[in-house]
């Protein structure tokens, strides 16, 4: 076995965890304070997440909260949290008004098998989902890094982060902007979700500060390479393997480091990239072997 198909094992049984919890916590089951859950709206909200998906947030969560020694089970509810919001991104990104894509993990888009009102309530419900978990007694954590988890996620997510990003990547789409602001709104829409992934770790572990800053670090190379990978995808690939409809980026004028560059340029600087993430995991040894493996598949994945 070559050390990326141990990766690829190690990915796929940390994606089986996390799945099982993001199903419990999906069920049609009335919380306290509730009225009524709508069917429909719950089984959307499945659909959005319980469709497959790499699960590489919810990994890099435990994997960091790993090297900290951290709690596993809180560790997975906090990948649970995130995987929320990411899959959430992935409807709203779908949407008309958005980047209108019909398909997703090889299925039909959420506004496709339900509708578009239903798919941005279901987007809605699964961003404050997260929330709730973070802040339920039931992720056993302090409750001030319960509160740190919240803001830090709040921040990821918002208008400074994922959202924001994703502001700025449809304005893209008539602005063209150039190297710097293509990078920007990149570290924004996908960096920070997968930098979030990172420093949750050290904050469920209680990591000292300079070991959280140097795993968010690590976390925005690999979220840069993310994307770039990514867009280097959507130009290379075809949409079976992908699981999502391939060619988009050129048929949407996205503005990307690829169309700006080309693919060669974008392959020497993933491997740039990949060799500053792995060089920030230096002073944890062999205990950070598979986030530093981590670095390579997100470079070098193939959908
Ligand atoms: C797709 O994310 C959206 C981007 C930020 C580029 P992933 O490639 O992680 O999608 P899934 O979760 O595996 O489907
Ligand atoms: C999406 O970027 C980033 C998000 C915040 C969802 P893309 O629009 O390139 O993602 P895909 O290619 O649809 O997965
Ligand atoms: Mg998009
Ligand atoms: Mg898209
Ligand atoms: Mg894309």
């Amino acid at each position: 076995m070559t050390a990326a198909d141990t990766f690829e094992t190690i990915l796929e049984m940390r994606a089986r965890a996390v799945e099982d919890l993001l199903g419990s916590l999906l069920d049609e089951r009335i919380l306290p304070g509730e009225i009524a859950r709508p069917a429909r709206l719950l089984q959307a909200m499945r659909h959005g997440v319980l469709n497959g998906g790499k699960r590489l947030r919810p990994f890099l969560v435990v994997e960091s909260a790993g090297l900290f020694g951290a709690d596993q089970d809180a560790a997975l509810r906090v990948a649970a949290a995130l995987e929320c919001v990411h899959c959430y991104s992935l409807i709203h990104d779908d949407l008309p008004a958005m980047d209108d894509d019909d398909l997703r993990r090889g299925q039909p888009t959420v506004h496709k098998a339900y509708d578009e009102a239903t798919a941005i309530l279901a987007g809605d419900s699964l961003l404050t989902l997260a929330f709730d978990i973070l802040a339920d007694e039931a992720t056993a954590i302090a409750a001030d890094r319960r509160a740190a988890l919240v803001l830090a996620l709040a921040r990821a997510a918002g208008a400074g982060g994922m959202a924001g990003g994703q502001a700025l990547d449809l304005d893209a789409e008539r602005t063209q902007p150039d190297e710097a602001g293509i990078i920007t709104l990149q570290a924004m829409k996908t960096g920070a979700l997968i930098r979030f992934a990172c420093e949750a770790g050290a904050i469920v572990a209680g990591a000292p500060a300079a070991d959280r800053e140097r795993l968010a670090e690590f976390g925005s190379a690999i979220g840069l390479a993310f994307q770039l990978a990514d867009d280097l995808l959507d130009l290379t690939s075809d949409t079976t393997t992908l699981g999502k409809t391939a060619g988009k980026d050129v048929a949407a004028g996205k503005a990307t480091l690829v169309q700006l560059h080309g693919p060669d340029w974008t392959r020497r600087q993933l491997d740039g990239l990949v060799l500053q993430a792995r060089e920030l995991l230096k002073p944890y040894g062999a205990a950070a072997s598979t986030l530093k493996l981590a670095a390579n598949f997100v470079a070098t994945r193939r959908k």
